[in-house]
């Protein structure tokens, strides 16, 4: 079975993430977790703490690996012999923007196909930034994210 890619900005992980991803090592028998450095998005977290937070929240997960990585997706999806990109899908609105980057990725690199998980009901509304304003306006952030990471946005926000 293949090799496949699950990237993201993760900033930070939630359950929506940590969902396809547990679902992903269902299907692929080895799944590479892989972070960037988003030049289009103000992270809250830090490159290195994103990939520290990733490595935490695989734990106890077969088959899971983490990485960064810097330029192009497939690039890197390449460079480790993988052949696939997974990519979660929410709402319609996700649609646009996904149909976008997958028809982009193919036409760069024809040999790499683009997997969508649809995402379980309980996640559909939920993004990391949303995640992260709650927490900002005071509000209970802990059913969309590991408690951990629940920390480290409180402690970050200046709120621990
Ligand atoms: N559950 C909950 N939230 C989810 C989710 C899920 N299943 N799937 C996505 N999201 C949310 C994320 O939390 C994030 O929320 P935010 O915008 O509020 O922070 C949003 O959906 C989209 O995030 P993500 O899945 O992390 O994708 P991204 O658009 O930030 O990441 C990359 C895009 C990194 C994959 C893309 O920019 C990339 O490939 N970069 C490398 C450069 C490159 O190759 N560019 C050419 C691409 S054609």
């Amino acid at each position: 079975m293949a090799t496949a890619v699950y990237p993201g900005t993760f900033d930070p992980v939630t359950h929506g993430h940590l969902d396809i991803l547990r679902r992903a090592t269902q299907v692929f028998s080895h799944v590479v977790v892989a972070t960037t450095e988003v030049p289009q998005k103000q992270c809250l977290f830090t490159l290195e703490e994103r990939l520290a937070q990733l490595l935490q929240a695989v734990e106890g997960l077969p088959n899971v690996e983490v990485q960064s990585f810097s330029g192009m997706l497939v690039d890197f999806v390449r460079s480790i012999g993988a052949s696939v990109i997974i990519r979660g899908l929410r709402e319609t609105t996700d649609f646009e923007y996904e149909f976008q980057m997958a028809l982009m990725n193919k036409r760069i690199a024809p040999e790499i196909e683009t997997v969508f998980f649809v995402t379980a009901l309980d996640y559909l509304y939920l993004s990391s930034s949303l995640v992260t304003d709650i927490a900002l306006r005071g509000g209970d952030i802990s059913a969309f994210v590991p408690t951990f990471v629940e920390d480290a946005i409180m402690q970050k926000l200046g709120k621990g």
